[in-house]
């Protein structure tokens, strides 16, 4: 593995959050991700699921995870389902898990091998009364295509029409929200490495550079810091290119005077850093740059209070929404007549700030958690404000990943420069 592995008990206390919402005779199945094709005989490298990781740290295609508490069989309580490893494998694609690594790296003590699944999960099945069967219910999901998880799912409810059937979902998304001390030590290598890109990248930058190399710098420092790469597909994008939010281009030049957006964050273990820095191609910020910046910051800074056991997502938002709103007043980009005449379900800070504020981070970038929970200590959050005034050829967004404690926030990507004046003395020195 290029990462470290995470402690095993990361995975115990996992499985045992997930455990304790069961109903009783109850079994739950996670699996793997499949290798995605792309034509030919190539293929996407593999990404795992965040539910089978979450639950047992295998990093592996073809893997099954099974979780029968009240199994007859002890053997059966836990149980991992791997693909069979050999030396021909080891040749072609390099070690596979064996049993006693499984063991090592999950905790869970029942390993076997794919082919002994049908006939062991039959016989587990004829004293399970309840399948808990887990399928993607984040909002955005994104599902075309079938994963090898939903055809899980339906071969198990045609082979075993007469179950009762739960849905894992909603469980996984309370135990990702809050993620544990191991975990959190990821996200915090994450964050770690994407401040060494961003450092190198803001010596890096000048006038008449491409987007794409800054791009190619960002890559070279996560690369060689044990990351497999981005965590999602990099924004950068100077002057108006800011303002388009989902530019993933990155083939423009930078010119003198203008901003660079840059929404780029480092993967470690396959949890993910989200940031977002604007910084002046000639290292200099404009007045008028100065003026936008700093309203961002302070709204940025308004909101990570807000960011507190017992606040949830939806009041957040609006509350957010408020603090923009006076900025934007302020900017005298919105008037408080508009703001008054705005339809509700669209105000008026929207035209300048269209996206949300805050999501939840983990092995996925937008990672799983209830939209309706109250926030809690070790939930992870970013805060993203931004202004976007394409008329001016400015889009500014500011993003750290901000894990939530009883004493205040965490923010694992603080190094990353943020103040004007660091900035500036920074890309100077
Ligand atoms: N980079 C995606 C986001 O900020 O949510
Ligand atoms: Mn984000
Ligand atoms: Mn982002």
């Amino acid at each position: 593995m290029r990462y470290k592995q995470l402690p095993k008990e990361v995975y115990i206390e996992n499985r045992a959050k997930f455990t304790k919402h069961l109903k009783p005779k109850s079994l739950a199945v996670f699996n793997s991700n499949d290798i995605y094709p792309t034509g030919s005989d190539s293929s996407l490298p593999f990404r795992q699921h965040g539910d089978i990781l979450a639950l047992s740290g295998v990093d592996q295609e073809e893997s099954i995870l099974v979780i029968f508490p009240d199994a007859y069989k002890e053997e059966h309580r836990e149980m991992l389902f791997l693909k069979e490893t050999n030396d021909h494998i080891a040749v072609w694609e390099g070690a596979k898990l064996d049993k006693k690594q499984a063991f090592e790296l999950s905790g869970i003590k029942n390993v076997f091998w794919l082919q002994d699944f049908e006939r062991i999960f039959n016989e587990v099945m004829s004293h399970a009364e309840n399948v808990y069967l887990n399928s993607n219910e984040h909002l955005r999901a994104n599902l075309d295509t079938e994963t090898r998880e939903a055809r899980f799912v339906k071969w198990c409810q045609n082979k075993y029409p007469a179950h009762e059937y739960s849905r894992c979902a909603p469980i996984m998304h309370q135990v990702r929200a809050i993620k544990t001390p191991g975990e959190i030590a990821a996200m915090q290598t994450a964050a770690d490495i994407s401040v060494k890109g961003y450092k190198r990248v803001m010596k890096f930058m000048a006038h008449g550079k491409w987007e794409y190399e800054l791009e190619a710098e960002f890559m070279h420092e996560f690369l060689r810091n044990r990351s497999r790469g981005f965590a999602y597909t990099p924004i950068i994008g100077g002057g108006y290119n800011a303002c388009v939010l989902h530019y993933i281009e990155n083939n423009d030049q930078l010119r003198d005077g203008e901003l660079v957006l840059f929404d780029v964050g480092a993967e470690y273990a396959n949890y993910s850093s989200d940031v977002t820095r604007c910084y002046p191609v000639n290292g200099r910020y404009t007045d008028r740059q100065k003026e936008v910046y700093s309203a961002v910051l302070r709204v940025k800074k308004a909101s990570e209070k807000l960011l507190v056991p017992g606040n949830n997502l939806n009041d957040y938002h609006k509350e957010v929404g408020e603090i923009m709103t006076k900025e934007l007043v302020d900017l005298k980009l919105i008037s408080m007549e508009e703001v008054k005449n705005a339809d509700p379900s669209w105000p008026a800070y929207k035209k300048y700030f269209m996206h949300g504020t805050s999501h939840y981070i983990g092995l996925d970038t937008h990672d799983a958690g209830l939209w309706t929970a109250d926030m809690e200590p070790n939930m992870v959050f970013t805060c993203e404000p931004g202004i976007y005034i394409p008329e001016e050829k400015l889009g500014i967004r500011l993003e750290d990943d901000l894990v939530v404690t009883e004493n205040g926030l965490i923010n694992l990507t603080k190094e990353i420069p943020i103040e004007i004046e660091e900035i500036e003395d920074f890309m100077n020195s």
